[in-house]
């Protein structure tokens, strides 16, 4: 059935006909593509038309689409229960394998998305240091939870309003925002407001606004700071975490939060959050400390069962195979006129500009290119996230086939784009 009417319904149905906004297509125009069924990293729409995905759920995926491992385990998981309510043997298992990988973790709680672990993380850190305030940056996206939906106040004010309506002003007064890579703000902050601070929370690798990868001296001052105003540092890693290497970007920079956040890989492409790391920290969420926090679905046994099984595979040669993966595809990119690929290990962002670190730098010009771009590669059989501020996933699925698929696409729309 055509795309097309399937949206008219789903219009019907769902604000802007989709269950989340930007898969609506409004950035890049047309109409989202309904897909049918996905294996590797392919996908069929319902017109029966096979894309090259990019986008990867973005970002859970990253064994591929329906891995023959993931299904066995999600399979044999569902035969004993679908949710228990209770306790399970499997969530052992996954925080057995997590601490493994990342060491610095002491104790955490599954959840059942990324925003959930940050809203989480966030509250415990409140509880823990019984102060109000946090911190995060501009162009850091950490989900939907209200104390994260606020954007930078203006001028030197560094009270935060908020970026969402239904959000209350009296909220975004406890979120302080600041620019990513600007050091003099950030030390200025920190002598103002420090000994206010509950927590500064920061993708490491912020890849919600594009890739705007900081120098490893930002989140070194940043961890200092967090530790002489006795702050706690929280690393959102819902993107990062297991995808960047065994202990995320905490393991990359070697930098160790008081708090991490993670969701997507560690769910295989089913529902999960988790937040976790000192464990005098963690001792304050219920019920072994005043914290509240629960969840009906939490350490669902299916969803454990597809993060253990894609977590089997995280070996450093794994993560080895997948860079090399990503730097032909982003060299493929390149083949462009005028295109930049930056990249972090499996993270690529195609843009028209050099890469930027701040998300005040990123150019409409550049945003209108991808635009053309996303409808051109589409027509070619390759699915980009659709929006130029989002970045490409790549996963091991990512074979030889699909690359030169890739690189045909790139070489017929590459005359159609202009310089
Ligand atoms: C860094 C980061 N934090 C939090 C979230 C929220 O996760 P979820 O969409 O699972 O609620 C996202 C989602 O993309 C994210 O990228």
């Amino acid at each position: 059935m055509s795309n097309d009417i399937l949206f008219q319904e789903a219009l019907t149905h769902f604000p802007g006909g989709v269950s989340s906004p930007v898969r609506a297509f409004r950035a890049v125009g047309g109409t989202p593509k309904f897909f049918r069924r996905a294996w590797g990293c392919r996908f069929e729409d319902e017109e029966g038309r096979t894309f090259v995905d990019l986008c990867m759920s973005w970002g859970p995926l990253i064994l591929g689409h329906a891995h023959p491992d993931i299904l066995a385990a999600v399979q044999e998981a569902m035969q004993e229960g679908l949710s228990f309510g209770a306790p399970s043997r499997r969530e052992l298992a996954l925080a057995r394998r997590i601490k493994e990988m990342v060491p610095f973790i002491e104790k955490m709680r599954f959840v059942s998305s990324g925003t959930e672990a940050v809203m989480s993380a966030l509250r415990a850190a409140r509880g823990f240091t019984r102060r109000d305030r946090v911190l995060k940056f501009d162009g850091c996206y950490h989900g939907h939870a209200d104390a994260m939906l606020v954007k930078a106040g203006s001028g030197l004010v560094t009270f935060g309003t908020p970026s969402s309506a239904g959000v209350p002003a009296a909220f975004g007064e406890l979120t302080s925002v600041l620019p990513l890579d600007d050091f003099e703000a950030l030390e200025r902050f920190f002598v103002e407001r420090g000994s206010e601070l509950a927590c500064a929370i920061i993708e490491p690798v912020p890849a919600n606004n594009g890739l705007l990868v900081q120098k490893p001296e930002f989140l070194r001052r940043l961890k200092d700071l967090c530790a002489t105003y006795g702050a706690l540092l929280v690393f959102d890693e819902v993107i990062s975490g297991f995808r960047l290497g065994p202990a995320g970007a905490a393991g990359h920079y070697g930098i160790t939060p008081d708090l991490v956040t993670y969701g997507k890989i560690i769910g295989g492409g089913m529902p999960v959050g988790c937040y976790g790391g000192r464990k005098d920290v963690m001792g304050v969420v219920s019920p072994d400390g005043p914290v509240y926090q629960a969840g009906t679905l939490s350490g669902n046994p299916v969803a454990m069962a597809a993060g253990l099984a894609t977590m089997a595979h995280l070996t450093p040669a794994f993560y080895q195979g997948l860079d090399a993966t990503a730097a032909a595809w982003a060299a493929a990119f390149e083949r462009l006129p005028g295109l930049r690929c930056p990249r972090m290990g499996s993270l690529l962002w195609p843009l028209f500009q050099d890469g930027v670190t701040r998300s005040d730098a990123v150019q409409g010009e550049s945003i209108t290119r991808f635009n053309l771009l996303h409808r051109a590669l589409l027509a070619q059989g390759i699915y980009l996230p659709p929006s130029g501020y989002e970045v490409a996933f790549l996963s091991s699925a990512h074979d030889a086939t699909a690359l030169g698929d890739f690189e045909r696409a790139i070489t017929a729309v590459a005359g159609s784009l202009g310089g």
